[in-house]
């Protein structure tokens, strides 16, 4: 190596370092807020048999904190081997979570600001190679991603919570009705699909594989409240030939009539929104359905859920290049212009928003605003090796799991991009999860 070559080294080895710093420091400033936002018997209490305890998915964060960086990274002592138990998600379903001897709030607090003082130090001095746990930073980055998703968790939670909040972010700013193209003709053939490259990409979204998708045509923009409205009023929930059987029994035996948080005032829809009723906007795309109602809408439209593989296609594929690229704007990281992330507003974004965040082809709001269900289920891609442990995603894979892509206004940008894989159970709608339509070519 060239004394230039090897000061280019270094620099690139500060620059990592910063970044996981940033990303770690960003996680911990939203946990924080939604940890300190509600009173402490919030924090304690179960807002709903699906979560947790807020106060469990701290101590979880500052647990896994612990055993990846500290304890695998760092190859220090358990600091608190007793608690380990209590904050296994494999241990304890969350439904069990509040009656555990769960770590009080302020006892929880100080584990993970302990716990996050000694990973800081080991940043401080490690380097960014030698295992796969330590190449460009892995393990750091996969912590800054495990908390961000715990943030949207507890986001989640905050969302199922009744009452006012203390919750406040800006309203988007309000936008001319979309008045593009409605759907967009992908070409078929192959494009590439997951990858080997992303960094701190997690273990089921590689390795890069060749796929041949068929030509297929999907929405420009995910299907609206007003769109959804359409088929609620042309009894959509009434009517079973738009279901699957499984769907069809579910949204009979729990009485579905709607998404989640929504009801009726006369000729007018309200939903709840982090404690606050307001009407329910129709230029915003739909959230809180689950993926029965999803896939049911889809068929009375006359089309279909995407496969996993044509969300991907849609939002990575650039036939200028025939190259698949980071996210559906290109390589940059996402900024403020390009999607609705992070939290920085507590709604997705009117339908045909962020235009610079676009494919090549025209397809808007792929990446942030609602979590978009497939009509895949959670599969290992071709090659798939678990790393660095199963139960991150192997002992999901099958068909009990419906595949997610996209990302939510709820999501950090750290831990979305357009490899990203999320799944869920097909009857879960607490989750910020929305939907687009695709038809094939030839149909
Ligand atoms: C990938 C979002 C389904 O929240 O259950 C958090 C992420 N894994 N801790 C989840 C996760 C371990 C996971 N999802
Ligand atoms: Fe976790």
């Amino acid at each position: 190596m060239t004394a230039q070559e090897s000061g280019t080294a270094a620099a690139g080895t500060e620059t990592l370092r910063e970044r996981l710093l940033a990303s770690l420091v960003t996680a911990r400033a939203r946990t924080t807020l939604l940890t300190s936002c509600v009173e402490e018997p919030d924090l304690t209490a179960q807002h709903s048999p699906l979560m947790s305890p807020l106060v469990w998915d701290l101590a979880h964060i500052g647990n896994q904190e612990e055993l990846w960086l500290l304890r695998n990274v760092g190859g220090r002592e358990p600091m608190r081997p007793e608690i380990d138990g209590l904050y296994d998600a494999f241990e304890h379903p969350r439904s069990e979570r509040p009656s555990l001897p769960l770590l009080p709030p302020e006892e929880a607090r100080r584990y993970a600001a302990e716990v996050r003082g000694r990973a800081l130090d080991l940043l401080e001095g490690a380097d960014f190679e030698g295992t796969r746990l330590t190449e460009a930073g892995f393990a750091f980055g996969m912590i800054a991603q495990h908390e961000q998703q715990h943030d949207e968790t507890m986001l989640i939670t905050h969302q199922l919570r009744t009452g006012p909040t203390a919750l406040t972010a800006p309203d988007h700013r309000p936008a001319p009705p979309y008045t593009g193209p409605a759907e967009v003709l992908v070409p078929g053939g192959p494009f590439t699909m997951g990858t080997s490259t992303e960094p701190w990409a997690l273990d089921n979204e590689r390795p890069a594989h060749v796929r041949e998708v068929a030509p297929y045509w999907i929405d420009t923009v995910p299907v609206s409240n007003a769109a959804y409205q359409a088929f609620i009023a042309d009894g959509g929930y009434d009517t079973e030939r738009w279901w699957t059987p499984e769907g069809w029994a579910h949204v009979r035996r729990n009485s579905l009539t709607a998404p989640l948080y929504w009801h009726r005032e006369g000729d007018q829809w309200l939903r709840r929104r982090f404690g606050v009723t307001e009407a329910v906007p129709p230029e915003e795309p739909v959230l809180h359905v689950c993926w029965y109602e999803a896939d049911a809408y889809a068929r009375w439209a006359g089309r279909r859920l995407p496969t996993e593989a044509e969300w991907e296609k849609a939002a990575r594929y650039d036939p200028a290049t025939g190259r698949s690229a980071r996210y559906p704007w290109g390589d940059a990281e996402p900024g403020p212009e390009h999607a609705n992330l992070g939290q920085r507003h507590l709604s997705p974004a009117p339908v045909g928003s962020y235009p610079a965040g676009g494919s090549p082809l025209g397809v808007r709001q792929l990446i942030g605003d609602v979590w978009e269900w497939t009509s895949s289920d959670l599969a290992p891609y071709p090659g798939f090796a678990a790393f660095p442990y199963r139960e991150y995603s192997e002992v999901f894979f099958g068909p009990e799991y419906k595949v997610l892509r996209g990302g939510s206004f709820a999501v950090d940008a750290v831990a979305c991009r357009g490899t990203f894989r999320n799944w869920d159970y097909p009857i879960r709608r607490q989750i910020f999860s929305g939907f687009r339509t695709a038809r094939s070519e030839s149909a």
